[in-house]
């Protein structure tokens, strides 16, 4: 059987609603790194266990949050012994602008995965009115208001997050047939 995992971090909820989305399509385990940036040994070993990782964070000042980045680099055991290596990867960000630089958040996440030997899942959906409406193909954006409760993110972005999650795990199972 395919085994799928998001990892992300939320500070107030709104990349965790997304993440639950992708979890939601992907039928994945959800790995939330905490405030301190940190993992316990079981949800490494989830992540360890995967045949595919989709990462995800919040963009706070144009890029992944530092506990995100806490995490990355704490991969950076995987990275030397290549233990990540040909797993499918993918990502997804939310910021409260329309922009906000969530390009650059998504194109760290693909580098994380690059640098881990892993294979990147784009988002191939359009947009069409209703999914997609930010027209992101590197991975998932979603956007709120900086005011706004993770309650408030748009039906658009939680149905966009879900597909993506199904298309990486059925690539996934595809890659291990
Ligand atoms: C420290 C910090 C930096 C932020 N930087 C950005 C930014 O660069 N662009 C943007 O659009 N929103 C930015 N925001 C807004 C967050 O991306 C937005 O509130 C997001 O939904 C938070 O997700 P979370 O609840 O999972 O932490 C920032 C918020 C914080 C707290």
């Amino acid at each position: 059987m395919t085994k799928t995992a998001v990892v992300f971090h939320s500070g107030y909820g709104h990349t965790q609603k997304v993440a639950q989305s992708v979890a939601d399509g992907a039928h994945a385990d959800l790995v939330a790194i905490d405030a301190e940036g940190n993992l316990t040994e079981a949800q490494w070993a989830i992540l360890d266990a995967a045949d595919a990782i989709i990462f995800g964070s919040p963009t706070y000042m144009g890029t992944v949050s530092w506990q995100f980045k806490k995490f990355a680099d704490a991969t950076s055991t995987r990275w030397y012994s290549r233990a990540w290596a040909n797993k499918l990867a993918g990502g997804f960000t939310i910021s409260a602008n329309l922009s906000g630089d969530k390009l650059s958040t998504l194109q760290y996440l693909i580098t994380l995965a690059m640098q881990n030997g892993m294979i990147w899942v784009g988002q191939d959906q359009l947009n069409d009115g209703h999914v997609n409406r930010l027209g992101s193909h590197s991975g998932v954006m979603g956007q709120v208001g900086p005011t706004d409760s993770a309650d408030a993110i748009p039906q658009n972005d939680l149905d966009t997050a879900k597909a993506y999650g199904a298309r990486v795990a059925q690539f996934a199972a595809k890659l291990k047939a």
